[in-house]
């Protein structure tokens, strides 16, 4: 029988909106309590190295006061580590970062870094946090993230993305597709995100072996059309019917 997907949903981005005025509003609470009164199945923050958005009392905060299932996206640094362990969240979803870069641009390379990341996830999940790494939709880079011990990885499909603008993303989707495929074989989860957005959503949702989409920017951004439960509802509506 298919499974639902999990939604969960990246708020960043309030958090850019809040620090423009660097005071406190729009809440994150807040919005995290109509996350609760809408059909999402996680919070997903990004703490990036420059606290550019996320900062380190709120990543503490939404997991004191619990809301839902936390995912906390960071580096693969000791002090992201150090954070982690201190915030015991549900999920942890290692992502490479640049500090000159606008977003997460393109996977981890897990491969390149075997011997690091194995320790380094070890480390992690003793804490009982579900770790997933953040990869391209690439074999090599699934193997590598097996041998690692992750529990999950994430597929980025920033690329798919782009190219769904300009009607050339046929290749890219069956790469996602495969990989999806090669994950359910050797049985790790997958899950999937970046620049998702309502039209090209239904394509990674209808690829049954995914489990979870993190979609942040565009929900955002919408939601000041929208607003955030009309926004999500219709994410929601969109990624149920491609996938039943
Ligand atoms: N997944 C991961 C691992 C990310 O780093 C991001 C961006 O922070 C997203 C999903 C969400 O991407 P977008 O904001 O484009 O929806």
């Amino acid at each position: 029988m298919k499974k639902k997907i999990r939604l969960g949903v990246n708020i960043d981005h309030v958090a850019t909106l809040r620090n423009a005025r660097n005071e406190n509003f729009p809440n994150l609470s807040d919005v995290a309590i109509l996350l609760t009164k809408c059909e999402v199945d996680l919070i997903t923050v990004h703490l990036r190295e420059d606290r550019r958005h996320i900062l380190d009392e709120d990543v503490f905060d939404l997991k004191r006061k619990n809301f839902l299932p936390l995912n906390l996206e960071m580096a693969s640094t000791p002090e992201m580590r150090d954070i982690c362990i201190k915030v015991s969240p549900e999920f942890c979803c290692i992502v490479p970062e640049k500090r000159e870069e606008l977003t997460t641009e393109g996977g981890l390379n897990v491969r390149k870094q075997v011997k690091y990341l194995k320790e380094y996830v070890e480390n992690i999940k003793h804490n009982g946090t579900k770790v997933s790494l953040f990869i391209d939709p690439d074999i090599d880079q699934i193997d590598a993230a097996i041998e690692v011990g992750a529990d999950a990885v994430e597929l980025h499909t920033g690329k798919y993305s782009l190219l769904f603008e300009k009607g050339s993303y046929k290749n890219e989707l069956k790469r996602i597709q495969e990989s999806a495929e090669y994950c359910a074989k050797n049985k790790i989860v997958c899950n999937a995100g970046h620049g998702l957005n309502f039209k090209n959503v239904s394509n990674i949702s209808q690829i049954e072996n995914i489990s979870e989409l993190n979609v942040g920017h565009f929900i955002v951004a919408q939601s000041l059309f929208n607003g955030l439960k009309e926004t999500i509802s219709k994410f929601r509506e969109i990624i149920n019917e491609s996938r039943f």
